[in-house]
């Protein structure tokens, strides 16, 4: 087997921070703002009036409390409910890039390796940036990092399925150190009208060394991978370079991101909790030897019911599957590798799954050793 070793993570989020109660505020003032304008529509019939958000909804159905976010004025406000960003602008670092970096310094000082260590750069993320050049190599260039830099796209599932990339680059012989980069800036990209997910999204970062080495103190073995697709449209977005040639007609708000939160729910938790349950199986691991879930931070009731069916039981506490969802929202791909940089205190010899699902369907699964 392949000494193939996750030797540090870094983070970055923005210092703006919205509570429930605020961003339940703010929905709610637009609702009583259009239900006001559009009252004789509503009266007679024309339209349905909008309803209400609520604080206590949100806890109990996704566990988030609070979420980061690049710009908190500009999303509450009424008149705009989006964060204002400028043009990306060749004369200055991307909004991704700049994020990307202040997670890869930090995951390279842990991991105790220098640029000229790395040898390639892959960068996963839910949404494009931009078409290209690719933001990896930009990256790549702003660190002084020799070797190769792409992006890649595979929704919530876009950070491991990166890591997977870079452990294969690695047992090829391509590559002995690669930085994987997660940049989720999603706030730009939620219709903060919408009921059903205004409150879901917080900005984040995440970055990765994957290496052959391990000179680094906290170094987790890979142990096994596993990941699998499934088509589904339950989570989409049809925003691209194709709606400037479009010739029928979309808003704008029909082109972000959509879900059927429900549905979603209802498919992607057996199925992901088999997934990792045969992967244990196909391990001759028991469930019981596994100290820690780093799960995609989704919905804090997915990950709990998720675990309680591969070890079949209800009863356990967050230090087996941590919550960071509550602080940050949903940091799309980005989440399962931030519950690992905030709780991976595991002892040596002791064992951990790092798992993402979700847009594709998407899931991969890697399980993870202290070493
Ligand atoms: C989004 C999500 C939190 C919603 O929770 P849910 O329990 O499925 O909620 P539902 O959509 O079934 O709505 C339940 C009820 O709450 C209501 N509701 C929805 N949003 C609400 C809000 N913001 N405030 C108050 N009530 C709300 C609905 O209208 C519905 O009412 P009804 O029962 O009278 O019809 C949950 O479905 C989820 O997290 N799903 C997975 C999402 C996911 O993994 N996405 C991947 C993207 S990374």
């Amino acid at each position: 087997m392949e000494n193939i070793h996750i030797a540090g993570t870094g983070i970055w989020y923005p210092e703006d921070v919205i509570t429930n109660d605020e961003i339940v505020g703010s929905f709610n003032s637009y609702v009583d703002n259009f239900n006001t304008i559009n009252k004789s529509k509503i009266d007679d019939g024309e339209i349905l009036p909008l309803e209400h958000s609520s604080a206590a909804f949100i806890e109990k159905a996704s566990g988030i409390k609070t979420r980061h976010v690049i710009d908190k004025k500009n999303i509450l406000d009424i008149e705009t409910m989006m964060p204002l960003v400028e043009h990306e602008d060749e004369s200055r670092l991307s909004i991704h890039a700049k994020a990307g970096i202040e997670a890869a310094k930090k995951a390279m000082d842990q991991a105790n390796v220098q640029p000229n260590d790395i040898d390639g750069v892959i960068l996963g993320t839910s949404h494009a940036a931009r078409n290209y050049p690719s933001v990896a190599i930009e990256i790549q260039n702003q660190l002084g990092i020799d070797g190769y830099a792409y992006d890649m796209l595979v929704g919530c599932s876009s950070t491991t399925f990166a890591i997977n990339n870079a452990f294969s680059d690695i047992a090829s012989g391509l590559a002995e150190t690669i930085l994987v980069i997660n940049p989720e800036i999603s706030t730009p990209f939620v219709n903060y009208a919408k009921r059903d997910i205004h409150f879901i999204f917080g900005d984040g970062c995440v970055a990765t060394i994957v290496t052959n080495k391990t000179h680094a103190k906290n170094c987790f073995k890979i142990l096994d991978r596993k990941l699998i697709t499934k088509f589904s449209n339950n989570i989409r977005s049809d925003w691209s370079y194709l709606v400037r040639a479009a010739s029928d007609e979309k808003s704008m708000e029909d082109l972000l991101f959509y879900q059927n939160g429900n549905s979603v729910f209802k498919e992607v938790c057996p199925m992901v909790a088999e997934f990792i349950s045969n992967q244990l199986k196909e391990n001759d691991m028991q469930p019981s030897e596994i100290s820690k879930f780093w799960l995609h931070q989704a919905n804090a009731r997915m990950i709990n019911l998720i675990v309680s069916k591969i070890i079949n039981s209800e009863d356990f506490d967050e230090t087996l599957a941590p919550l960071p969802i509550q602080k940050f929202g949903n940091l799309a791909s980005a989440g399962s590798m931030f519950a690992f940089n905030l709780h991976n205190d595991l002892n040596k010899g002791e064992k951990g799954i790092i798992c993402s699902f979700g847009a594709g369907y998407s899931v991969c699964s890697m399980i993870v050793e202290k070493i």
